[in-house]
Parts: structure tokens; C-alpha cells; sequence
């Protein structure tokens, strides 16, 4: 079975580097906030250009951590009032809607545009006197429509928050995503562009006391062990996590590379099927196909997946229901007009991609696709 992403052939080229990095966290014996961990933190900043880097224990506590920060920074409080509203996409992994309620607002969801992510438009319009700010995805790697969406937030006073889970070395007008508004969470979930070998996540922003208060919250809220003020957690990242993805992040440059070089030979080999929708690179940005998502069009979406998966082809559905239809959010958001998000949410089908994904896989994937949909 040819599988989403090859996580073992990409361990192959790096095993000399990780395993001296686990060496030397077995070797000092410093699990929790060993020296490794300020190391990243600093690193990965600097590659990313953000003044701060905060990491944590997951993408989905660099979510809920970053949130609240911001409620502090914005109101001096811990959290959101429940009335608060913060606009995001229906079109996300859970985490993104789920972490706005744990910070104590109401997600707001509104509508996509043609490339998955948030339609400026839409945010525009489910613009009101609650709304306090908008939670951006970039979506399989592909940047948000930032410049937009900045000059709408600025003009209502709202702030932004980056979703950079699945894009990391994502950029937009040469920026990393993550950079591009106030506050951005990343995950190193180990599937993910930058994939730690268990959970992690990063918080990174240029406000000092963001990550002031996101250091305390990740530390049970304490500026020092016994001089806790605010209700936090046990989220740090942990060092062997953080020495593993130091050494990664020395690749990161040519694994997206090559993660180009994958969509390129899908989009050549699937051009002018009249049923398939391929991806689209935004405008200004550089798109880092975390997921290679084709549209697939009437009504067939099923189909190929179930015939690509008797012929030994892998593939996955990010999202068949929009977070607006789950019941962890019934009663506790509001929607507006979701028309393209339901229909893509029976469409989408992302195949595999990674950057050890040979030539001849990506051709065979073609191929069966091409061979599948005459017989569909
Ligand atoms: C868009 C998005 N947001 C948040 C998360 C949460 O990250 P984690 O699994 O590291 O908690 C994920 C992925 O898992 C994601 O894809």
C-alpha cells in the first residue's frame, strides 16, 4: 500500500543526526526544559524571522496558550467573555474551533474561498460589535490571503491569529507564515511539514508580553515555581522532542523542496482531467503541500478513493464535516452562509505526499487515477 506520507524512508536519510541528538538528551539526562529546548526556541525563530518563540506540548495547547494570551494582552484578563466573537474557517482539524471555546470566546464560522482557506469577504461581513478577532488557517500548506485580510483586521481593530499547524516554511509576499499576524500556533505533530517523533507545538509573535504570558501558561501559570498567578498548564515541549526537530529543522529547506517537486508532477500528470480540481498556489505565496488535495467532481469522490485503495493507493478526506456540524459546537458558535465549505467537504480528497515520495510513485498514483476515472 503505497501510504500518505513515508515517515520510515524519511528516518532513513536522517538516522545518524537523530540518533546522536536522543544520545545527548539520554547522555545530560535533562527531559523537561533541558538546554535543547531554548536552543529551538531560538532557531527556529531566527528561520522563521519572529522576534519570540515559545514552545509547547502540542499545536493544539500552542492554540488554546496563544489565545488566552491574547486575551491578557488585549482586556488584562485570562480569557475571553463568552459574548467575545472570534471569526474563523468550518474548514480545519477540530483543534482550531475547539481551542477559541477553550479560551473562553464563541467561534464565529464563515465561509472559504476556491483555494480552502478563509474568504476575506466573509470575514468582512460576519464582522460585529462582539467580534474581537479572526483565527486564520493556512490550509495544506498554502498561505491565507494575508494582505486582505491584515488591512481588514487593522481597520476593525481586531487581531489576528495564525493557524500554521499544517505550514510551516509556508510564505506569503517572502514572509513565513507565522509571521504574517499577532500570534501564530505551529504543530509538530509527527506527520506535520516540521514532525517531531511524538506531540509538540511552538508559539511564536512579536509582543513581549504574549509570550511573557505564554511562558507562565505553558509553566501551570507560575512566573516561578511558587509564585503562581494564573490557572496554566504542563505544556512544555519536551527536550528529546525539541533536539529531534532541531536537527530536522537543518532539512526543512530541501524537504519542502521536494515536497514542490511532488505537486509539480501531480499537477502535469493530472492536467485536463475535466472531473479533478487541482490545487492552486496563492498569489504571492509559496505553498509547501502539507496535503496535495484534488477536487473530485461528480459526485465520484468516493468512488476513486475506494478504487485507489484496491489498487494499493492510499488517500484521505481533510474534512468530511465542517467543524460547523459537530455537535461539540452546537449552541456555542455562530455561522454564517457555509455553501462552498459543504460542497467541498464532499469533494475534497488529499493524496500521498512527502519528500522522500519517489517519481515513480507519484506516476503510478497518476496513472491509476487516470485508468480509475474511465471506469467510475
Ligand atoms: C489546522 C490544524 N490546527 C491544529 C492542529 C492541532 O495540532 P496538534 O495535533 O499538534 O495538537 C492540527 C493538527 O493536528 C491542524 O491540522
Amino acid at each position: 500500500m503505497i501510504p500518505m506520507l513515508d515517515l520510515v524512508s524519511e528516518y532513513e536519510i536522517l538516522k545518524n543526526d537523530i540518533e546522536d541528538a536522543i544520545k545527548g538528551v539520554m547522555s545530560h539526562q535533562q527531559w523537561i526544559n533541558g538546554p535543547e529546548v531554548k536552543r529551538f526556541e531560538e532557531e527556529v525563530a531566527r528561520y522563521l524571522g519572529a522576534k519570540f518563540a515559545v514552545g509547547v506540548n502540542s499545536g493544539t495547547d500552542a492554540l488554546v496558550i496563544g489565545l488566552r494570551s491574547l486575551a491578557y494582552r488585549m482586556r488584562g484578563k485570562e480569557r475571553f467573555e463568552s459574548a467575545e466573537e472570534i471569526i474563523t474557517t468550518p474548514f480545519t482539524f477540530t483543534a482550531t474551533g475547539e481551542s477559541i471555546l477553550r479560551a473562553g470566546a464563541k467561534p464565529v464560522f464563515v465561509d472559504i474561498e476556491d483555494d480552502y482557506n478563509i474568504s476575506p469577504e466573509a470575514i468582512k461581513r460576519a464582522i460585529n460589535k462582539n467580534t474581537v478577532g479572526i483565527v486564520v488557517v493556512h490550509l495544506y500548506g498554502n498561505p491565507c490571503r494575508m494582505d486582505e485580510i491584515m488591512k481588514i483586521a487593522r481597520e476593525n481593530n481586531l487581531f489576528v491569529f495564525e493557524d500554521v499547524a499544517q505550514a510551516f516554511g509556508t510564505k506569503y509576499n517572502g514572509k513565513f507564515a507565522g509571521t504574517l499576524g499577532d500570534v501564530a500556533g505551529f504543530s509538530f505533530f509527527p506527520s506535520k511539514n516540521l514532525g517531531a517523533f511524538g506531540d509538540g507545538g511552538l508559539i511564536c509573535t512579536g509582543d513581549e508580553t504574549i509570550k511573557s504570558f505564554s511562558t507562565y501558561l505553558r509553566n501551570h501559570g507560575g512566573r516561578d515555581k511558587y509564585n503562581v498567578e494564573f490557572v496554566g498548564y504542563n505544556s512544555r515541549l519536551d527536550t528529546m522532542q525539541a533536539a529531534i526537530l532541531l536537527k530536522k529543522l537543518k532539512h526543512i529547506d530541501e524537504f519542502i523542496s521536494r515536497r514542490r517537486d511532488v505537486a509539480k508532477r501531480y499537477i502535469e500528470g493530472l492536467e485536463g482531467l475535466s472531473e479533478i480540481v487541482l490545487p492552486a498556489e496563492t498569489k504571492g505565496g509559496l505553498h509547501t503541500y502539507h496535503q496535495f488535495t484534488i477536487r473530485v467532481l461528480n459526485g465520484k469522490r468516493d468512488a476513486l478513493s475506494g478504487a485507489l485503495k484496491d489498487e494499493g493507493v492510499s488517500s484521505m478526506i481533510y474534512y468530511p464535516v465542517p467543524l460547523s456540524s459537530m455537535k461539540v459546537f452546537e449552541g456555542k458558535c455562530r455561522c454564517e452562509s457555509l455553501d462552498r465549505c459543504s460542497r467541498f467537504a464532499k469533494e475534497v480528497l488529499s493524496l500521498p505526499i512527502g519528500p522522500t515520495q519517489k517519481r515513480e510513485v507519484t506516476d503510478r498514483i497518476v496513472e491509476t487515477i487516470r485508468a480509475v476515472l474511465k471506469r467510475i
